[in-house]
Protein backbone atom coordinates (compact mmCIF):
# COMPACT_ATOMS: atom_id res chain seq x y z
CA UNK A 1 0.00 0.00 0.00
CA UNK A 2 3.01 1.82 0.62
CA UNK A 3 3.32 2.94 -3.35
CA UNK A 4 -0.04 4.17 -3.31
CA UNK A 5 0.00 6.19 -0.39
CA UNK A 6 2.65 8.01 -1.85
CA UNK A 7 1.25 8.16 -5.22
CA UNK A 8 -2.00 9.83 -3.21
CA UNK A 9 0.41 12.30 -1.34
CA UNK A 10 2.65 13.41 -4.48
CA UNK A 11 -0.32 13.39 -6.42
CA UNK A 12 -2.06 16.06 -3.28
CA UNK A 13 1.12 17.86 -4.16
CA UNK A 14 1.12 18.05 -7.58
CA UNK A 15 -2.40 19.33 -7.72
CA UNK A 16 -2.03 21.77 -5.28
CA UNK A 17 0.72 23.63 -7.23
CA UNK A 18 -1.46 23.42 -10.36
CA UNK A 19 -4.49 24.80 -8.65
CA UNK A 20 -2.03 27.71 -7.76
CA UNK A 21 -0.52 27.89 -11.10
CA UNK A 22 -3.87 28.07 -12.72
CA UNK A 23 -5.48 31.00 -10.13
CA UNK A 24 -2.27 32.86 -10.47
CA UNK A 25 -1.56 32.91 -14.19
CA UNK A 26 2.23 33.39 -13.48
CA UNK A 27 5.26 31.13 -13.65
CA UNK A 28 5.67 29.99 -9.97
CA UNK A 29 9.46 30.39 -8.33
CA UNK A 30 9.92 27.15 -7.96
CA UNK A 31 12.24 25.83 -5.08
CA UNK A 32 15.98 26.85 -4.68
CA UNK A 33 18.07 25.05 -1.95
CA UNK A 34 18.47 28.45 -0.02
CA UNK A 35 14.80 29.11 0.39
CA UNK A 36 13.97 25.13 1.08
CA UNK A 37 14.60 24.36 4.66
CA UNK A 38 15.11 20.69 5.73
CA UNK A 39 11.94 19.13 5.91
CA UNK A 40 11.46 17.66 9.67
CA UNK A 41 8.10 16.03 10.92
CA UNK A 42 6.34 16.53 7.22
CA UNK A 43 6.77 14.32 4.46
CA UNK A 44 9.32 15.50 2.19
CA UNK A 45 6.51 15.74 -0.68
CA UNK A 46 4.40 18.03 1.91
CA UNK A 47 7.55 19.83 2.66
CA UNK A 48 7.71 20.60 -1.12
CA UNK A 49 4.48 22.01 -1.28
CA UNK A 50 4.55 23.71 1.90
CA UNK A 51 7.34 26.00 1.27
CA UNK A 52 6.42 27.16 -1.96
CA UNK A 53 7.67 30.67 -1.74
CA UNK A 54 5.26 33.56 -2.81
CA UNK A 55 4.24 33.48 -5.97
CA UNK A 56 4.75 36.43 -8.80
CA UNK A 57 2.84 39.31 -9.37
CA UNK A 58 0.82 38.69 -12.53
CA UNK A 59 1.85 41.67 -14.16
CA UNK A 60 5.65 41.27 -14.22
CA UNK A 61 7.28 43.38 -16.69
CA UNK A 62 8.38 41.65 -19.74
CA UNK A 63 11.94 40.62 -18.95
CA UNK A 64 14.99 42.71 -20.51
CA UNK A 65 16.65 40.51 -23.00
CA UNK A 66 19.89 39.29 -21.59
CA UNK A 67 22.28 40.48 -23.18
CA UNK A 68 24.61 37.30 -22.45
CA UNK A 69 27.51 36.63 -23.77
CA UNK A 70 29.28 33.06 -23.77
CA UNK A 71 32.40 33.90 -24.24
CA UNK A 72 32.84 35.13 -20.62
CA UNK A 73 33.53 32.24 -19.06
CA UNK A 74 36.17 29.48 -20.80
CA UNK A 75 33.15 28.87 -22.68
CA UNK A 76 33.63 28.30 -26.68
CA UNK A 77 32.88 31.81 -28.35
CA UNK A 78 28.86 31.41 -29.43
CA UNK A 79 26.72 33.85 -29.84
CA UNK A 80 24.64 34.65 -27.33
CA UNK A 81 21.50 33.54 -26.71
CA UNK A 82 18.02 35.22 -27.61
CA UNK A 83 15.13 35.40 -24.83
CA UNK A 84 12.75 33.95 -26.84
CA UNK A 85 9.80 34.81 -23.94
CA UNK A 86 6.93 36.88 -25.53
CA UNK A 87 4.32 38.67 -22.56
CA UNK A 88 2.23 35.49 -22.04
CA UNK A 89 -1.59 35.26 -22.77
CA UNK A 90 -3.71 32.95 -21.45
CA UNK A 91 -4.93 30.48 -24.35
CA UNK A 92 -7.97 28.24 -23.69
CA UNK A 93 -7.60 24.59 -23.84
CA UNK A 94 -9.10 23.29 -26.97
CA UNK A 95 -7.67 26.22 -28.89
CA UNK A 96 -4.13 25.16 -27.07
CA UNK A 97 -4.74 21.73 -28.66
CA UNK A 98 -4.69 22.69 -31.67
CA UNK A 99 -1.05 24.59 -31.66
CA UNK A 100 2.16 22.54 -32.48
CA UNK A 101 3.37 20.40 -29.97
CA UNK A 102 6.46 22.46 -29.11
CA UNK A 103 4.39 25.19 -28.71
CA UNK A 104 1.99 23.40 -26.30
CA UNK A 105 4.97 22.62 -24.54
CA UNK A 106 6.51 25.95 -24.57
CA UNK A 107 3.08 27.45 -22.87
CA UNK A 108 2.95 25.09 -20.25
CA UNK A 109 6.25 24.73 -19.23
CA UNK A 110 7.79 28.32 -19.86
CA UNK A 111 11.62 28.79 -19.23
CA UNK A 112 13.01 31.27 -17.56
CA UNK A 113 16.71 31.43 -17.19
CA UNK A 114 16.59 33.91 -13.80
CA UNK A 115 14.73 31.83 -12.23
CA UNK A 116 16.47 29.52 -9.60
CA UNK A 117 17.34 25.92 -9.86
CA UNK A 118 14.72 24.08 -7.79
CA UNK A 119 15.91 21.52 -5.04
CA UNK A 120 14.56 18.13 -6.18
CA UNK A 121 16.60 15.37 -6.72
CA UNK A 122 14.55 12.93 -9.08
CA UNK A 123 15.23 9.40 -9.16
CA UNK A 124 13.27 6.35 -10.71
CA UNK A 125 12.97 2.72 -9.31
CA UNK A 126 11.21 -0.79 -8.64
CA UNK A 127 11.13 0.37 -4.80
CA UNK A 128 11.41 2.84 -2.86
CA UNK A 129 14.51 2.75 -0.45
CA UNK A 130 11.20 2.24 2.15
CA UNK A 131 10.37 -1.41 0.41
CA UNK A 132 12.71 -4.42 1.80
CA UNK A 133 13.29 -5.05 -1.57
CA UNK A 134 15.41 -2.04 -2.37
CA UNK A 135 18.83 -3.73 -3.31
CA UNK A 136 21.34 -3.30 -0.70
CA UNK A 137 23.73 -2.43 -3.43
CA UNK A 138 21.90 0.63 -4.01
CA UNK A 139 21.77 2.04 -0.95
CA UNK A 140 24.61 3.82 0.13
CA UNK A 141 24.68 5.64 -3.18
CA UNK A 142 21.01 6.88 -2.66
CA UNK A 143 21.54 7.74 0.59
CA UNK A 144 24.68 9.89 -0.71
CA UNK A 145 22.31 12.42 -2.67
CA UNK A 146 20.13 13.21 1.00
CA UNK A 147 23.52 13.71 2.73
CA UNK A 148 25.02 16.05 0.16
CA UNK A 149 21.71 17.73 -0.61
CA UNK A 150 20.29 18.16 3.21
CA UNK A 151 17.96 21.05 1.90
CA UNK A 152 16.70 19.55 -1.40
CA UNK A 153 13.94 17.55 -1.80
CA UNK A 154 14.78 13.92 -2.79
CA UNK A 155 12.49 11.55 -4.26
CA UNK A 156 12.53 7.72 -5.32
CA UNK A 157 9.93 7.75 -7.83
CA UNK A 158 8.31 4.12 -8.37
CA UNK A 159 6.66 2.89 -11.68
CA UNK A 160 3.92 3.50 -10.44
CA UNK A 161 3.78 6.60 -9.11
CA UNK A 162 5.24 7.80 -11.99
CA UNK A 163 2.29 6.89 -14.12
CA UNK A 164 0.19 9.02 -11.97
CA UNK A 165 2.89 11.65 -11.82
CA UNK A 166 2.71 12.21 -15.44
CA UNK A 167 -0.97 12.30 -15.54
CA UNK A 168 -1.47 14.95 -13.58
CA UNK A 169 1.83 17.10 -14.93
CA UNK A 170 1.04 16.75 -18.51
CA UNK A 171 -2.73 16.61 -18.16
CA UNK A 172 -2.83 19.27 -20.66
CA UNK A 173 -1.05 17.68 -22.98
CA UNK A 174 -2.47 14.60 -24.09
CA UNK A 175 -0.04 14.02 -26.87
CA UNK A 176 2.54 13.37 -24.02
CA UNK A 177 0.42 11.19 -22.02
CA UNK A 178 -0.58 9.25 -25.03
CA UNK A 179 3.19 8.36 -25.97
CA UNK A 180 4.30 7.66 -22.50
CA UNK A 181 1.40 4.99 -21.58
CA UNK A 182 2.60 3.52 -25.52
CA UNK A 183 5.62 2.64 -24.53
CA UNK A 184 6.01 -0.71 -24.31
CA UNK A 185 9.22 -1.43 -22.49
CA UNK A 186 10.20 0.32 -18.90
CA UNK A 187 13.84 1.04 -19.87
CA UNK A 188 12.06 3.96 -22.59
CA UNK A 189 9.63 5.05 -19.74
CA UNK A 190 12.96 5.70 -17.53
CA UNK A 191 14.15 7.33 -20.33
CA UNK A 192 11.35 9.34 -21.02
CA UNK A 193 10.81 10.03 -17.52
CA UNK A 194 13.95 12.11 -16.62
CA UNK A 195 12.77 14.26 -19.35
CA UNK A 196 9.81 14.74 -18.57
CA UNK A 197 10.17 15.38 -14.57
CA UNK A 198 12.94 17.69 -15.55
CA UNK A 199 10.73 19.81 -17.98
CA UNK A 200 7.87 20.13 -16.09
CA UNK A 201 9.77 20.40 -12.69
CA UNK A 202 13.23 21.25 -12.79
CA UNK A 203 16.00 20.18 -10.51
CA UNK A 204 18.69 16.73 -10.79
CA UNK A 205 18.02 13.42 -12.08
CA UNK A 206 19.91 11.00 -11.67
CA UNK A 207 20.16 7.25 -12.13
CA UNK A 208 19.60 5.34 -9.11
CA UNK A 209 22.94 3.18 -9.22
CA UNK A 210 24.46 6.71 -9.20
CA UNK A 211 26.38 8.22 -6.01
CA UNK A 212 27.31 11.95 -5.68
CA UNK A 213 30.08 12.82 -4.51
CA UNK A 214 30.08 16.88 -4.10
CA UNK A 215 26.59 18.73 -3.89
CA UNK A 216 25.43 20.17 -7.02
CA UNK A 217 25.65 23.57 -5.21
CA UNK A 218 29.37 23.10 -6.24
CA UNK A 219 29.39 21.88 -9.33
CA UNK A 220 29.50 25.38 -10.94
CA UNK A 221 32.31 27.85 -9.87
CA UNK A 222 30.51 30.40 -7.79
CA UNK A 223 31.74 33.01 -10.22
CA UNK A 224 29.28 31.75 -13.20
CA UNK A 225 26.04 33.92 -12.07
CA UNK A 226 23.39 31.12 -11.28
CA UNK A 227 21.19 32.90 -13.78
CA UNK A 228 23.64 32.73 -16.39
CA UNK A 229 22.27 29.14 -17.12
CA UNK A 230 19.72 26.74 -16.91
CA UNK A 231 20.89 23.58 -17.64
CA UNK A 232 23.97 21.31 -15.96
CA UNK A 233 25.60 18.37 -18.68
CA UNK A 234 28.13 16.25 -18.38
CA UNK A 235 30.02 14.28 -20.70
CA UNK A 236 29.78 10.48 -21.08
CA UNK A 237 31.96 9.41 -23.63
CA UNK A 238 35.43 11.26 -25.71
CA UNK A 239 36.46 8.12 -27.53
CA UNK A 240 39.37 9.60 -29.33
CA UNK A 241 40.55 6.49 -31.34
CA UNK A 242 39.67 5.37 -35.10
CA UNK A 243 37.32 2.57 -34.05
CA UNK A 244 34.97 5.00 -31.56
CA UNK A 245 31.73 3.86 -33.83
CA UNK A 246 32.31 0.29 -32.57
CA UNK A 247 32.08 1.45 -28.99
CA UNK A 248 29.99 4.38 -29.06
CA UNK A 249 27.33 5.86 -30.75
CA UNK A 250 28.34 9.09 -31.11
CA UNK A 251 31.84 10.77 -31.31
CA UNK A 252 30.95 13.17 -27.78
CA UNK A 253 28.38 11.97 -26.14
CA UNK A 254 26.38 13.23 -23.47
CA UNK A 255 25.35 11.69 -20.33
CA UNK A 256 21.58 11.14 -19.56
CA UNK A 257 22.09 9.31 -16.16
CA UNK A 258 22.50 13.15 -14.58
CA UNK A 259 21.00 15.97 -15.87
CA UNK A 260 20.46 19.40 -14.01
CA UNK A 261 17.90 21.32 -15.14
CA UNK A 262 15.50 24.47 -14.78
CA UNK A 263 12.08 23.58 -15.88
CA UNK A 264 10.93 24.51 -19.39
CA UNK A 265 14.55 24.31 -20.95
CA UNK A 266 14.59 23.98 -24.51
CA UNK A 267 16.63 21.14 -24.73
CA UNK A 268 13.50 18.78 -22.90
CA UNK A 269 10.96 20.57 -24.99
CA UNK A 270 12.73 19.51 -27.96
CA UNK A 271 13.53 16.37 -27.09
CA UNK A 272 9.95 15.29 -25.18
CA UNK A 273 8.45 16.45 -28.46
CA UNK A 274 10.68 14.50 -30.48
CA UNK A 275 10.05 11.27 -28.19
CA UNK A 276 6.30 12.06 -28.33
CA UNK A 277 5.81 12.50 -32.06
CA UNK A 278 8.34 9.27 -32.92
CA UNK A 279 6.35 7.00 -30.39
CA UNK A 280 2.79 8.21 -31.61
CA UNK A 281 4.31 7.47 -35.01
CA UNK A 282 5.78 4.37 -34.61
CA UNK A 283 2.27 3.44 -32.87
CA UNK A 284 0.25 4.41 -35.55
CA UNK A 285 2.49 1.99 -38.50
CA UNK A 286 2.35 -0.63 -35.59
CA UNK A 287 6.02 -0.57 -35.09
CA UNK A 288 6.12 -0.02 -31.36
CA UNK A 289 8.34 -3.21 -30.27
CA UNK A 290 9.56 -4.26 -27.45
CA UNK A 291 13.42 -5.17 -29.08
CA UNK A 292 15.38 -3.34 -27.34
CA UNK A 293 17.68 -2.72 -30.27
CA UNK A 294 17.82 1.17 -31.21
CA UNK A 295 16.80 2.24 -27.30
CA UNK A 296 19.85 4.68 -27.86
CA UNK A 297 19.16 5.77 -30.65
CA UNK A 298 15.03 6.21 -29.71
CA UNK A 299 15.20 7.89 -25.79
CA UNK A 300 18.85 7.26 -24.90
CA UNK A 301 22.09 9.16 -25.18
CA UNK A 302 22.43 9.21 -29.11
CA UNK A 303 19.00 11.24 -29.03
CA UNK A 304 19.73 13.32 -25.95
CA UNK A 305 23.62 14.44 -27.82
CA UNK A 306 21.40 15.05 -30.82
CA UNK A 307 19.16 17.48 -29.02
CA UNK A 308 21.93 19.48 -27.30
CA UNK A 309 23.51 19.49 -30.26
CA UNK A 310 20.76 20.54 -32.49
CA UNK A 311 20.19 23.42 -29.63
CA UNK A 312 23.89 24.65 -30.12
CA UNK A 313 22.79 25.46 -33.63
CA UNK A 314 19.87 26.29 -33.51
CA UNK A 315 19.36 30.24 -35.04
CA UNK A 316 16.11 30.18 -32.79
CA UNK A 317 17.96 30.56 -29.94
CA UNK A 318 21.70 31.41 -30.52
CA UNK A 319 22.50 34.70 -32.75
CA UNK A 320 24.68 32.61 -35.34
CA UNK A 321 26.00 36.34 -37.07
CA UNK A 322 29.21 36.51 -34.78
CA UNK A 323 29.70 32.55 -34.26
CA UNK A 324 32.25 31.14 -35.73
CA UNK A 325 30.71 28.05 -37.85
CA UNK A 326 28.95 25.14 -36.15
CA UNK A 327 29.57 24.03 -32.43
CA UNK A 328 30.46 19.95 -33.04
CA UNK A 329 31.81 17.27 -30.59
CA UNK A 330 35.14 19.20 -31.77
CA UNK A 331 34.44 22.21 -29.40
CA UNK A 332 34.17 19.26 -26.46
CA UNK A 333 36.93 17.30 -26.98
CA UNK A 334 39.79 16.65 -24.43
CA UNK A 335 38.43 19.15 -22.22
CA UNK A 336 39.69 19.18 -18.61
CA UNK A 337 37.71 22.23 -17.55
CA UNK A 338 33.75 23.23 -18.20
CA UNK A 339 32.54 24.93 -20.94
CA UNK A 340 29.17 26.98 -21.11
CA UNK A 341 27.15 27.52 -24.31
CA UNK A 342 24.63 30.18 -24.15
CA UNK A 343 22.39 28.75 -20.94
CA UNK A 344 24.14 25.24 -20.83
CA UNK A 345 27.13 24.57 -18.96
CA UNK A 346 29.04 21.67 -19.94
CA UNK A 347 31.24 19.36 -17.36
CA UNK A 348 34.27 17.41 -18.26
CA UNK A 349 34.16 13.62 -18.57
CA UNK A 350 35.52 13.62 -15.38
CA UNK A 351 32.60 15.18 -13.28
CA UNK A 352 30.25 12.24 -14.01
CA UNK A 353 32.29 9.37 -15.32
CA UNK A 354 35.12 9.52 -12.67
CA UNK A 355 37.22 6.47 -12.13
CA UNK A 356 36.43 5.13 -15.87
CA UNK A 357 39.98 4.64 -16.32
CA UNK A 358 40.08 5.86 -19.64
CA UNK A 359 39.14 8.93 -22.15
CA UNK A 360 40.88 11.17 -20.22
CA UNK A 361 38.75 10.64 -17.19
CA UNK A 362 39.89 11.31 -13.69
CA UNK A 363 39.84 9.51 -10.41
CA UNK A 364 37.22 9.71 -7.83
CA UNK A 365 38.91 12.23 -6.21
CA UNK A 366 39.73 14.39 -8.68
CA UNK A 367 38.04 17.58 -7.63
CA UNK A 368 36.18 17.92 -10.79
CA UNK A 369 34.49 14.19 -9.48
CA UNK A 370 31.16 15.01 -8.96
CA UNK A 371 28.76 12.19 -9.33
CA UNK A 372 30.21 8.13 -9.62
CA UNK A 373 28.12 6.27 -12.38
CA UNK A 374 28.90 2.34 -10.53
CA UNK A 375 27.12 1.00 -13.80
CA UNK A 376 25.78 -1.68 -11.62
CA UNK A 377 22.38 -2.74 -12.62
CA UNK A 378 23.45 -2.67 -15.98
CA UNK A 379 20.25 -4.01 -18.49
CA UNK A 380 18.96 -7.39 -17.43
CA UNK A 381 15.80 -8.83 -19.20
CA UNK A 382 14.83 -9.40 -15.08
CA UNK A 383 14.66 -5.82 -14.70
CA UNK A 384 13.39 -4.87 -17.68
CA UNK A 385 14.26 -1.71 -17.25
CA UNK A 386 18.19 -0.24 -17.07
CA UNK A 387 20.07 1.52 -14.83
CA UNK A 388 23.52 2.51 -16.29
CA UNK A 389 25.36 1.50 -19.43
CA UNK A 390 22.54 -0.76 -20.84
CA UNK A 391 22.65 -0.37 -24.27
CA UNK A 392 26.17 -1.92 -25.08
C1 LIG B 1 34.30 25.15 -32.42
O1 LIG B 1 35.39 24.48 -32.99
C2 LIG B 1 35.75 24.98 -34.26
C3 LIG B 1 36.77 24.04 -34.86
O2 LIG B 1 37.61 23.51 -33.90
C4 LIG B 1 36.27 26.39 -34.10
O3 LIG B 1 36.64 26.94 -35.35
C5 LIG B 1 35.12 27.23 -33.51
O4 LIG B 1 35.58 28.54 -33.25
C6 LIG B 1 34.63 26.61 -32.24
N1 LIG B 1 33.43 27.31 -31.87
C7 LIG B 1 33.29 27.87 -30.72
C8 LIG B 1 32.02 28.57 -30.51
O5 LIG B 1 34.15 27.81 -29.86
C1 LIG C 1 14.08 12.88 -33.35
O1 LIG C 1 15.48 13.11 -33.29
C2 LIG C 1 16.25 12.28 -34.14
C3 LIG C 1 17.71 12.61 -33.91
O2 LIG C 1 18.20 11.98 -32.76
C4 LIG C 1 15.86 12.51 -35.56
O3 LIG C 1 16.59 11.63 -36.41
C5 LIG C 1 14.38 12.26 -35.75
O4 LIG C 1 13.99 12.60 -37.05
C6 LIG C 1 13.58 13.10 -34.77
N1 LIG C 1 12.18 12.71 -34.85
C7 LIG C 1 11.19 13.59 -34.83
C8 LIG C 1 9.82 13.02 -34.95
O5 LIG C 1 11.38 14.78 -34.74
C1 LIG D 1 25.79 24.35 -39.70
O1 LIG D 1 24.67 23.49 -39.52
C2 LIG D 1 23.59 23.82 -40.36
C3 LIG D 1 22.42 22.96 -39.95
O2 LIG D 1 22.83 21.70 -39.52
C4 LIG D 1 24.02 23.60 -41.81
O3 LIG D 1 22.94 23.91 -42.67
C5 LIG D 1 25.21 24.50 -42.11
O4 LIG D 1 25.68 24.25 -43.42
C6 LIG D 1 26.32 24.27 -41.13
N1 LIG D 1 27.34 25.28 -41.31
C7 LIG D 1 28.63 24.99 -41.36
C8 LIG D 1 29.55 26.13 -41.52
O5 LIG D 1 29.06 23.85 -41.28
Amino acid sequence: MLTFKRALVISAAVLTFLFIFRSTHSSPRPLTADSLPKPASLTKAHAAQAEQPARQETTDPPKAKPNKETTTWKGPSTASIQSPKKPKTQIPLDELHKRPLREQLDYQFPYDVESKFPAYIWQTWKYTPANGKFEDGFREAEASWTILHPTFVHEVITDTVAVHLMRHLYASVPEVLEAYNALPLPVLKADFFRYLILLARGGIYSDIDTAALKSATDWVPQEVPRNSFGMVIGIEADPDRPDWAEWYSRRIQFCQWTIQSKPGHPVLRDVVANITEETLRRKAEGRLTKDTKGIIEFTGPALWTDAIFRFFNDPEYFDMSSSKGNITWENFTGMKAPKKVGDVIILPITSFSPGVRTMGAGEDDDPMAFVKHNFEGSWKPENERHVGETYD
